[in-house]
């Protein structure tokens, strides 16, 4: 049993001792966090040739449930990842699922948590290359509160850094090291006084947030950079999609140029960290009239319930982690 925390923590909290006698899977058994540790000649630290995924799990104060949102997606997205980076041998999505559930119960949250399972490059060697490596896997888990503003629309900006692009990393895939071109986005657009980071191409089109893929609403019409831009190819973004058939909203999927953001009547972004968040500024130009709009609200509400299972038809997009 792990000590409960009173408030989630915002996301980029340093570890408190706490966090360290958390539970998480390492080298093939469950073990305090604060045990789990690598040798500092371990490939995935020396290069980022690790991936991984980001699975929230929601604390239904009404049920008394934890609902883990989308695993089975996160798993084969993992193992696609894992596939791009030449790591052959990884447990099934069957088993890969247990264990994210089992960290899950383990540590007893009773509150709204992230579950990053991760596979690594785990021979200690120098040497740039993905062939040939020995890898290894863990899953960890931390109660995780509102990544960004969820309610009142985020001032954003666009950068003046571009989406790495999939000749020179694959995007579709979360590498750890290629996470270093969101971080310089997303400094780069707190540093300059935004919330969060609108990033593009390099041929100029939007691709998405720093961690968040994007919609804008034109005449009641939902539109989204479509999977060749370079995006991660989002679960939040597929969930979006299908609330939206569900809602009766039609989406495209094309390109958006930069400009078009700033006579959007809506924009907003998605993702495990973000949720939904809707954008009240864009490059200093007020998105819409700057309030929130209605489908940015209609969906927001619409995804907010069915992560905690209070939605029947989205009920498949969630597992409840306790028993009975
Ligand atoms: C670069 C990037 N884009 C988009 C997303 C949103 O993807 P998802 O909805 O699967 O979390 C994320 C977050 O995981 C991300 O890191």
């Amino acid at each position: 049993m792990v000590t409960e925390h009173a408030t989630a923590p915002a996301a980029g909290a340093a570890a408190t001792p706490d966090q360290n006698s958390r539970v998480c899977f390492f080298q093939g058994q469950y073990v305090r966090l604060g045990d789990a540790r690598i040798p500092i000649m371990t490939h995935a630290f020396l290069y980022g040739t690790g991936v991984f995924e980001g699975i929230r799990a929601y604390w239904n104060p009404d049920e008394k449930q934890l609902y883990a949102l989308r695993i089975k997606e996160h798993i084969v997205r993992l193992r696609n990842s894992c596939k791009i980076m030449l790591m052959a041998e990884v447990p099934s999505v069957e088993d890969f699922s247990e264990i994210v559930t089992q960290v899950l119960r383990r540590n007893d949250f009773r509150e709204d948590a992230y579950c990053r399972p991760s596979v690594y490059k785990s021979t200690e060697a120098i040497g740039v290359k993905l062939h040939g490596l020995t890898h290894d896997f863990y899953v960890l888990a931390v109660p995780m509160g509102d990544y960004i503003d969820t309610e009142k629309g985020i001032p954003t900006g666009t950068v003046s850094w571009r989406r790495t692009s999939d000749v020179s990393m694959p995007s579709r895939s979360k590498i750890t090291g290629s996470y270093v071109n969101p971080a310089f986005s997303k400094t780069e657009a707190m540093l300059n006084g935004f919330d969060e980071a609108i990033v593009l191409t390099n041929d100029g089109h939007v691709a998405e947030g720093s961690a968040e893929n994007l919609f804008i609403v034109r005449d009641g019409v939902l539109i989204t950079p479509s999977v060749s831009e370079d995006i991660l190819e989002g679960i939040t973004r597929a969930g979006i999609i299908e609330i939206a058939a569900h809602l009766g909203i039609t989406v495209k999927e094309r390109q958006i140029d930069r400009s078009e953001l700033y006579i959007a009547d809506e924009v907003f972004l998605c993702g495990t960290g973000a949720q939904v968040s809707p954008v009240a500024s864009v490059d200093h130009r007020a998105v819409g009239d700057g309030r929130v709009g209605p489908i940015s609200r209609l969906v927001s509400k619409t995804y907010f319930d069915a992560v905690r299972g209070r939605l029947p038809e989205f009920r498949h997009w969630v597992t409840p982690i306790y028993k009975g």
